[in-house]
C-alpha cells in the first residue's frame, strides 16, 4: 500500500483542501449506500462521455486523442464494475440527479480556445483528483468488496489527474497554468467545502432528511 499511499499524498497536495468529515459520515451510511453507488456509475459513465466529447472537439491533438481514447476505456471498464456490484447488493439502477459540482467547475472554463481547451483540462485533473481522495478516504471504512474496489480505482484515477495535468502543461505556459490552477481550486474547495442540497459523491456536505 506504499505506492497507494504515495499517490495520495501527491493528489492532497494537488487538491485545495481535504474532504470535509460531515460528507463521509453520510457517504458511510447503509442508507446511502444505494445514492453513493448509483451516482458513482453515474460519474464513470459521465467520465467517459467527457473524453469521447474531447477526442471529437481536438481531433488535431494525438497525444490527447491516445490519452482520453485509453481513459475513456477505463471508465467504461469502472462502470461495468460498479454496476456489476449493484447488482449483486440488489440496487437498482435508479435516475438520479447530478450533483452541483462538475457543472459548477465547468461554469468557470473560458468560451475562446486555447483557454477552453486548458481550463477543460484543468477542471478533469481537479475532478479525477478528489474522486482519487474519496475513494482513498472510504476505502477503509467501507465493507471489505467495496473497500477493495475503491483502492483498486484509486490507481487509475491518480493516473487519469496526471494525463490531465500534463495535457494542461502542454498547452499553457508555467505562469499561466498557475494562475487557471489557483482560480480552479478556489472554485473547488467552495463546492466541496459550502453545504449542499443533496448527497452525491462530489457533493459538498449534506445533512439528509431521514
Ligand atoms: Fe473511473
Ligand atoms: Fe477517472
Amino acid at each position: 500500500m506504499t505506492s497507494a499511499a504515495s499517490l495520495v499524498a501527491g493528489i492532497q497536495e494537488f487538491l485545495p483542501c481535504p474532504t470535509p468529515e460531515t460528507w463521509v459520515a453520510v457517504a458511510l451510511r447503509p442508507d446511502q449506500e444505494p445514492t453513493l453507488l448509483i451516482d458513482h456509475a453515474n460519474c464513470e459513465k459521465k467520465a467517459a462521455a467527457t473524453a469521447l466529447a474531447l477526442m471529437h472537439r481536438y481531433i488535431d491533438n494525438p497525444v490527447l486523442l491516445n490519452k482520453m481514447s485509453r481513459l475513456a476505456r477505463e471508465e467504461l471498464r469502472h462502470f461495468e464494475q460498479v454496476i456489476k456490484i449493484m447488482a449483486a447488493r440488489d440496487i437498482s439502477y435508479e435516475p438520479l440527479s447530478a450533483s452541483r459540482y462538475a457543472q459548477g467547475l465547468h461554469k468557470g472554463v473560458r468560451r475562446q480556445e486555447p483557454g477552453r481547451l486548458i481550463d477543460t483540462l484543468v477542471v478533469g485533473a481537479l475532478i479525477e483528483a478528489r474522486s482519487c481522495e474519496r475513494f482513498a478516504r472510504l476505502a477503509p471504512e467501507l465493507d471489505r468488496e467495496l473497500g477493495e474496489f475503491y483502492l483498486s480505482l484509486l490507481k487509475s484515477e491518480a493516473r487519469h489527474y496526471t494525463d490531465y495535468l500534463r495535457l494542461a502543461e502542454s498547452l499553457a505556459d508555467g505562469g499561466h497554468l498557475a494562475d487557471r490552477l489557483a482560480y480552479f481550486r478556489s472554485l473547488e474547495a467552495e463546492l466541496v467545502e459550502s453545504a449542499d442540497t443533496v448527497f452525491r459523491f462530489h457533493s459538498g456536505p449534506v445533512t439528509p432528511q431521514h
